[in-house]
């Protein structure tokens, strides 16, 4: 059992949390393995409610939800709902609670997750809201991360290339920063370097922090973790262009590094598809492990793992 009934945070992800869910992702791996669906969620009803762009996250949750022969109801963006005719979040979640036994949202306001979370009676999960948090991502990241390297503490780690608007990187960062003896270095634009209160909470939670503009990743760093611009979050379109394609990793910069490569996906222009068959560079073995952590949270949060 988690000790909440909703997840809009990976800050709600501590480290003893983790251990528990992975055990249930291990047991989800194995039973996809094995028996391909099982009848776990046979009596409920997820709901997807996508209101923004989503292939890997919303499709991982429906074969999630699919593998424990849940039902599904879905709203996949906000023209073909009541959004358009001016409905709240708070009326849309007070229907949807009533249609479905767990809800998993992505909505493009920063804090909708919360608003939703606290409106809703039945389990609500975060599956991105806006540029704040993405914690269902940075659970398959820290999966990832721990599979290949047996562990999630003392752990050097770069995060590129928009850092203050991937919420994917604040999520892993923030679910990381639990962890002792990790170091983290920010890299990117000047313009899109963390903000000041992320890394002040990063570094209350005792994570080493720095930003430089110039990262080898032949200097022994363990993890690098790379996300495009988030192009549709940026409000001077001018600074998207100027940086489109200025940070990217070649497979000079990567190879026989020893440094994982890892990306929540899609891969815009931040890696040369010519990084993709080194031996670290996992971000197609991670965005697998989508289906098992989806599963291992929807079993947990209905109290059936
Ligand atoms: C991420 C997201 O939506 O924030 N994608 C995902 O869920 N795998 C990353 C991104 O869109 O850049």
């Amino acid at each position: 059992m988690l000790p909440f009934k909703s997840l809009t945070s990976s800050k709600q992800l501590t480290p003893k949390i983790i251990e528990q869910l992975f055990a249930v992702i291990d047991d989800m791996a194995a039973s996809i393995e094995a028996k391909g669906r099982i009848e776990l969620l046979d009596d409920k009803v997820v709901a997807l409610l996508f209101f923004e762009p989503s292939s890997r996250t919303m499709m991982s949750f429906q074969s999630a939800a699919q593998r424990l022969k849940a039902g599904m109801v879905f709203a996949q963006n906000a023209a073909s709902t009541s959004f358009e005719k001016g409905e709240s979040l708070e009326d849309l979640i007070r229907m949807v609670e009533s249609y479905s036994d767990i809800i998993v949202m992505r909505h493009a306001m920063p804090g909708s997750a919360d608003i939703a979370a606290n409106t809703s009676k039945v389990p609500f999960i975060n599956a991105g809201d806006g540029g704040n948090e993405h914690p269902t991502q940075a659970l398959i990241d820290a999966y990832t991360i721990h599979k290949k390297k047996g562990r999630l503490s003392d752990l050097d780690i770069v995060f590129g290339f928009d850092s203050l608007q991937s919420r994917s990187i604040h999520s892993l960062s923030r679910l990381l920063a639990q962890y002792q003896g990790n170091r983290f270095t920010f890299t990117g634009p000047g313009e899109l370097e963390p903000s000041a209160s992320l890394i002040k909470e990063l570094e209350d939670l005792g994570a080493q922090c720095t930003v430089t503009s110039d990262v080898n990743l032949h200097d022994g760093y363990d993890v690098a973790y790379v996300n495009r611009l988030q192009e549709e979050r940026f409000e001077n379109r001018a600074l998207f262009e100027k940086n489109r394609q200025k940070y990217r990793l070649t497979k000079a910069d990567v190879e026989n590094s020893g440094c994982l490569i890892l990306d929540p996906l899609p891969r815009i222009d931040e890696i040369c598809t010519e990084v993709d068959d080194l031996p670290n560079a996992v971000y197609f073995e991670q965005a697998s492990y989508g289906v098992p952590v989806r599963m291992a949270l929807l079993a947990m949060l209905l109290g059936k793992a």
